[in-house]
Order: C-alpha cells, then structure tokens, then sequence
C-alpha cells in the first residue's frame, strides 16, 4: 500500500522534538504577552498544523484569526509575488499581533505582510515561525519566536507542502529527488 512516507528521504525535524520545541515557544510567549490583549493570525495554509498546537501551549487569553496569501503555487520556487487571498475578519488596532507562519524562506511573504498590517496601527507586531531557513532570505525579516534553523532543502511536512500535499506529515521530511519528476 503507497504511504506518504515512502516519498521521504529523511526525516529532519522529529515530532517528538517538534512537540518539546512549541512547548517552549508557548511557554515564552505566555510570558512575554501576560496581561497583554494577544491575536495570534495563522497564514494559511502551511501554519495551520503549527498554531494548532502552539495555541494550545499558550496558557494566556487570546484570539486568533487567518489570513491567505499567494505563495509558491505548484512550484518548489518563490515568484515573489505576494496577492491577499483572505483578509483578516478582525480589527487588529490596539492588539498584540503574533503572525505565525510554517517557515521563513526568501522573507518576501512576511515583509510584505508586516508592512501590510502595520498600517492598520496594532499595538506590537511579531512572528512566530516553526522553521527558519536563514540563507536563502532576500529581504530582511526578523522572527521573535522560532522553532528550528534549517538548511537550504525543500522540506514537507507539519504544514509544509509540495503541490498542496504532505502537509499532514507529522515531522518535518525532505521528499525524495524523484519526487519532482
Ligand atoms: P518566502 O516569502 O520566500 O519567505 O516564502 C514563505 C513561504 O514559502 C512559506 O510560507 C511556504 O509556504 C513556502 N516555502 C518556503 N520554503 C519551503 C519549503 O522548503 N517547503 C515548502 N514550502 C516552502
Ligand atoms: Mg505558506
């Protein structure tokens, strides 16, 4: 029987570790935002398995909302094009603002959002990403909370996809060459 897991070369990113790691970023962030008015907004789609299990390892009052945006498409290559796809349902003026994304690559996606939200006048505004693939950035962003420093590999898995699947693996994989072809 063909199981995703077949397509894995090697796993990365275990969940056991993945486990202890958003324990300790719910842990710190329950710290840093005490008594703060908190909204954590997931980018869909890739940060939906991440802030699932981060929001539920924060021990604070919050909100959350989503937002979409156009990112690779069926490409393991960014354009560079970021279009909103899904606004915000909330107001975030006066909020903390916490932006949790799956992984930071070129940083195109999160600049362009940062300056996006900031003209909407929250209180603070940061982001919390599971990944951090520091070499390959073009522009410059700057993440408060990660989870893991990774090398320049397309990675699957806990959120990250290629052609839309493998998001549901549990750990984060690099997907065998043939894959692709
Ligand atoms: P950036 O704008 O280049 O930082 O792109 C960020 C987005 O690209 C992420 O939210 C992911 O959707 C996608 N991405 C970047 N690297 C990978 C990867 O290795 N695997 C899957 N998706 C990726
Ligand atoms: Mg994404």
């Amino acid at each position: 029987m063909y199981d995703m897991s077949d397509d894995i070369k090697e796993i990365l990113i275990s969940n056991d570790e993945i486990k202890k790691k958003v324990q300790e970023l719910g842990k710190k962030i329950s710290e840093d935002y005490r008594g703060k008015d908190l909204m954590l907004v997931g980018i869909l789609k890739g940060s939906v398995p991440f802030m699932a299990d981060l929001l539920r390892e924060i021990t604070i009052p919050c909100t959350m909302d989503f937002m979409a945006v156009s990112s690779y498409g069926n490409s393991t290559k960014s354009s560079g094009v970021v279009r909103i796809l899904k606004d915000l349902d909330f107001e975030i003026h006066n909020k903390h603002i916490l932006i949790v994304e799956d992984i930071i690559d070129s940083g195109i996606t999160l600049s362009y959002l940062l300056d996006y939200l900031k003209g909407r006048k929250p209180n603070s505004i940061e982001i919390a990403c599971l990944l951090n693939k520091e070499e390959r950035r073009k522009v410059n962003v700057n993440s408060k909370y990660i989870g893991f420093q990774v090398p320049d590999y397309f990675l699957v898995g806990f959120g990250l996809d290629y052609a839309e699947k493998y998001r549901n693996l549990p750990y984060v994989g690099v997907l065998k060459d043939d894959v692709y072809k």
